[in-house]
């Protein structure tokens, strides 16, 4: 049975015309059943220089300028009676503190239209976007602490998608549709996934889930798409921790090629259509789908603990492509072409009411009852969070720089001593994570504050009979598969629609990094290691889940759960600021001192190099460092063919000696086969920071250039 909507009881009487006309007029608005949907995407990119990037742990990977921008796209819907908003963000993942502060933004001007209820706050996972905006150590120490820049440039993008989706709104009909995708993720802990029970492997035919999952969003007046929302299980790292320019990656080039197919004319970010392709269960999996070798010797690596000779360092997976772009276009024309294709197949109309339910839970508190083989029912309990030895290995899409390995279930005397030196477990610390040895005893620390959280949000939001599982961490393939069904057959057994579509909305709301099932943690390879409440971390979350369910569809109120850790005003930095800019004594900003050359053909790569001012001194979001264009036919005007968010182009920051002060653009620009032959010119866009104060436009052009195709010499 459907749940009704609030708003539709029964009549209560059957007596009159007015009765009648009452119940007409119910029937109608079953039938119509539509929903009012509002989306819209803004630009929230980052610092896109000397900033460290937020997924690999590599203190040197550090942004040099633009790939792809950064966006955040919103989908709000409304039953008529309740509204609820999924945001999915170009970055990492997304946290508590971004979370309080986009809604504390929205409710000034829409008050309590969102809550942390009815907001779902998902990050795509991309590994090439700046970071520091988490707050917890653990996670902003390898961008030598918090940053500020990131933080807001990412709260104004966001709150800015969701004004745009609330201004959109409009009757809608939403769909759920699923495809198949081959090729495009494979298992990078698969002797983890083999410590699952024989029995459950055998029910699945990969070990990666091979689905896209896609709503549809289609305006009823019209009968157009005007968004969907993609789930597809797989880690956005085709670009590898050597990559320095900002991208969103497979997933967020996914979008951006979706988004220009059904707005053919529109910009990279400035299309009506919005797309996303959001994160779900992909802990395990990566894309890089030629799998892990040893880069030193060319062979095979060590399979279960991922070494070349002992070295974790050396045994890297790779695409499919040869290099990482090439990769990154594969994965994301396949996850591009399988959403596309589902765009207009309207499989099953959602329908019925929204609602939603939300919870704090501390984990270490938690507990929840497991029946041993021996058909005795024991209770496991949650840990204090803490990260395993195997964790510092990193892994094959980005290993460790010091010397870890995976699947470690034994100490380093000199780790302990720094461990114990920083704080040492206690006795009942190792007992409850065991096997895993523990590197880091993070819940035990709050110096000068928390290093990982102890109270995560665990949230549900029900659109009809879809419910959209908002979990805080990265759910490994089979954890997922878990979590799924856990909730389908909860939703079921409290009298839910018997249809239940469930996805697991990943990177949800706040980081607590990995959940790999119980089986999984017992080899401790890296998603293991960074489970960090414990081997019961996903049991536990399975009992939390159910009750989320149960509470959602009886109505029943439940508690608010123990509140995040309140972090201090002041955090700590040690990123310095921009200082100021010099063009040198013989330039100014913006001075074009590489120019095209003056004709070019399709298929050729034109470079062009300007003095420039730091990037950071302003992001120019929802605008552009740099432009193509073309002169039109007619010769009027400048038509903008490529900004900094097009495939197509680089752009990328360098310094240069002048006092640490002087810096230099280089635009890269590939000619591909769509280009029409004409004249065209490449512009930079930036600011520059005065020595004596104030940060002020400068703009660069290069001369007028001639585009035509390759003759064919004979
Ligand atoms: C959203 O609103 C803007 C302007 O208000 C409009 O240009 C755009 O087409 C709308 N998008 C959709 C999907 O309705
Ligand atoms: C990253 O990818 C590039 C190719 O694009 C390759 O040359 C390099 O070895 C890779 N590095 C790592 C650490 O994966
Ligand atoms: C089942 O096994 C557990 C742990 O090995 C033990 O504590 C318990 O007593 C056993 N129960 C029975 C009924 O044998
Ligand atoms: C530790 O791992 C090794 C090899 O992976 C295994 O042989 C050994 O039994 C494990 N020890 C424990 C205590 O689990």
């Amino acid at each position: 049975m459907m749940p009704a909507a609030n708003n539709i009881g029964p009549p209560r009487s059957f007596c009159g015309m007015k009765t009648l006309a009452f119940i007409l007029f119910f029937v109608i608005m079953i039938a119509r059943a539509d929903y009012r949907v509002g989306v819209g995407r803004a630009d929230c990119t980052g610092p896109a220089a000397e900033i460290g990037f937020m997924g690999y742990a590599k203190a040197a990977q550090k942004g040099c300028g633009i790939h792809l921008r950064q966006y955040s796209r919103a989908y709000v819907f409304d039953d008529g009676t309740k509204k609820a908003a999924f945001v999915t963000v170009d970055a990492c993942m997304m946290h508590h503190g971004i979370k309080k502060a986009v809604l504390k933004k929205l409710s000034d001007k829409h008050g309590d239209t969102f809550t942390f209820s009815n907001f779902i706050l998902s990050g795509t996972h991309t590994h090439g976007a700046p970071g520091g905006f988490l707050m917890d150590v653990m996670y902003d120490l390898p961008n030598f602490g918090f940053i500020q820049e990131t933080f807001e440039a990412l709260v104004a993008g966001i709150v800015r998608s969701v004004e745009r989706a609330l201004e959109n709104m409009t009757d809608a009909k939403i769909y759920w549709n699923t495809g198949r995708i081959d090729g495009a993720n494979i298992n990078r802990s698969p002797a983890s996934y083999l410590y699952n029970p024989e029995e459950e492997r055998k029910r699945y035919e990969h070990n990666v889930d091979k689905t896209l999952t896609q709503m549809t969003i289609v305006r009823t007046s019209d009968g157009k798409a005007i968004g969907a929302i993609n789930w597809f299980a797989v880690h956005p790292t085709s670009m590898n921790n050597t990559n320095c320019l900002v991208t969103s990656d497979n997933v967020g080039y996914a979008s951006i090629l979706l988004e220009n197919s059904m707005d053919p004319s529109s910009l990279p970010g400035k299309s009506s259509f919005v797309g996303a392709f959001a994160s779900t269960n992909l802990g395990d999996v990566s894309p890089n789908t030629a799998g892990p070798k040893c880069i030193n010797t060319g062979l095979p690596c060590e399979e279960v603990r991922s070494t070349c000779n002992g070295e974790a360092r050396h045994c890297i997976a790779f695409g499919p492509g040869k290099d990482m772009f090439e990769s990154t276009e594969i994965i994301a024309g396949k996850l591009f072409q399988t959403a596309k294709d589902l765009i207009d197949s309207n499989t099953d109309e959602i329908t019925g009411s929204i609602g939603y339910i939300h919870q704090f839970v501390e984990m270490a508190n938690e507990n929840a009852p497991v029946q041993l083989k021996n058909g005795t029912v024991v209770k496991v309990k949650g840990c204090k969070p803490a990260m395993g030895y195997a964790f510092a290995a990193g892994t094959t899409d980005g290993p460790g720089e010091f010397d870890f390995h995976q699947a470690t279930n034994s100490t380093n005397p000199f780790w302990n001593v720094v461990r114990d030196f920083i704080f040492p477990p206690s006795p009942e610390d190792v007992a409850c994570h065991a096997p895993k040895p523990i590197l880091i005893m993070s819940g035990a620390i709050k110096l000068p504050y928390e290093w990982q959280p102890e109270v995560v949000p665990i949230q549900i939001v029900q659109i009809g009979n879809a419910f959209l599982t908002a979990v805080p961490g990265e759910l490994t393939t089979m954890s997922g598969r878990r979590m799924r069904e856990a909730v389908r057959l909860q939703v079921i057994a409290e009298g839910g629609p018997e249809d239940a579509k469930v996805v697991i909305t990943g990177l949800s709301n706040m980081y607590s990094s990995y959940i790999a099932t119980p089986e999984e943690y017992q080899l401790q390879r890296y998603e293991g290691a960074s489970t960090i409440f414990g081997p019961h971390t996903l049991t536990i979350y399975l009992k939390k889940y159910r009750e989320l369910v149960t509470a959602l569809l009886k109505g029943k109120e439940i508690e608010i759960g123990p509140l995040p850790y309140q972090f201090p005003k002041q955090l700590l930095s040690l990123v310095p600021p921009v200082l100021f800019d010099l063009a040198g004594w013989f330039n100014n900003f913006g001075d074009c001192i590489l120019q095209p050359p003056d004709v070019a053909h399709i298929g050729d790569t034109v470079r062009a190099k300007f003095i420039s001012g730091h990037p950071r001194n302003n992001l120019l979001q929802e605008n552009t460092f740099l432009t193509v264009e073309r002169r039109t036919e007619d010769n009027s005007k400048w038509e903008v063919v490529a900004t900094d968010s097009s495939w197509e182009t680089r752009f990328i920051w360098r310094r240069t000696a002048v006092l640490k002060a002087g810096s230099e653009v280089e635009i890269v620009w590939e000619i591909k086969d769509n280009i029409p032959e004409g004249r065209y010119r490449i512009r930079h866009f930036g600011h520059y920071k005065y020595i004596f104060g104030g940060i002020y436009p400068y703009e660069g052009t290069t001369k007028t250039f001639v585009v035509q195709k390759k003759q064919a010499f004979m």
